[in-house]
């Protein structure tokens, strides 16, 4: 697991009871309230501040040497703030997933609500992906669309949308632990799709 900040996302797939074990949580910001979230519950919270390593690609070797000394089977990017390196992400590939605050491919990068409201789009939503070298723009496993209200500001939207983070979050790990998720051809196949329904799943 890594992460930058609260760690809400993080804390949703902890609580889930999913088939997992979570071996470590990595926060670049070593005040991150994710990682004394991970200390509470007795998990191994390893602080790698970035800032002591100016050089990303040589910080990124640090994170991913890091991340391998605890094997795990998926790297889960949960609010992690920071553009990975194309090394980093070849490292992992196919073994690591993100959260992203929009419908992708709309709205890649920062300030994700503030722009749809400035849009006017009155739909909305997040999306969990897969990390390739294109930034926000990964193989998507799972989305949840919400309504944008006229009188939204950007944090209400924010808070719509982060309800529906803390749902599709744990269903795309879930899945990815029950070795249902196959990409191809830069999509993603979900085997035995009988919960197909939960794909399209939108706020009620
Ligand atoms: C979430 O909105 C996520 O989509 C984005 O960063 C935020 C992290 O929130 N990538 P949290 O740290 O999980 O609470």
């Amino acid at each position: 697991m890594l992460l930058s900040g609260r760690g809400s996302n993080f804390q949703a797939i902890a609580e889930a009871r999913l088939p997992i074990e979570i071996v470590a949580v990595i926060s670049n910001r070593p005040q991150a309230a994710g990682l004394e979230y991970a200390r509470e519950r007795g998990l191994a919270a390893i602080a790698l501040d970035h800032t002591e390593h100016p050089d990303r690609e040589a910080f990124d070797v640090l994170l991913a040497d890091e991340i391998e000394r605890h094997q795990p089977d998926l790297v889960v990017l949960a609010g992690y703030m920071r553009i990975l390196s194309p090394a980093f992400i070849a490292r992992f590939e196919g073994r690591l997933l993100n959260i992203h605050p929009s419908l992708l491919p709309m709205f890649p990068g920062l300030k994700t609500h503030e722009r749809a409201i400035a849009e006017g789009i009155k739909i909305h939503g997040c999306t969990v992906h897969f990390v390739t070298a294109d930034l926000d723009h990964g193989p998507i496993v799972i989305q949840a669309a919400v309504p944008v209200r006229a009188d939204d500001t950007p944090d209400m939207l924010a808070a719509r949308v982060l309800q529906q983070e803390h749902r599709i979050y744990p269903q795309a790990v879930r899945w990815f632990a029950e070795g249902r998720l196959a990409i191809h051809h830069g999509r993603v196949n979900l085997k035995d799709d009988s919960a197909s329904q939960s794909v399209f799943s939108t706020e009620r």
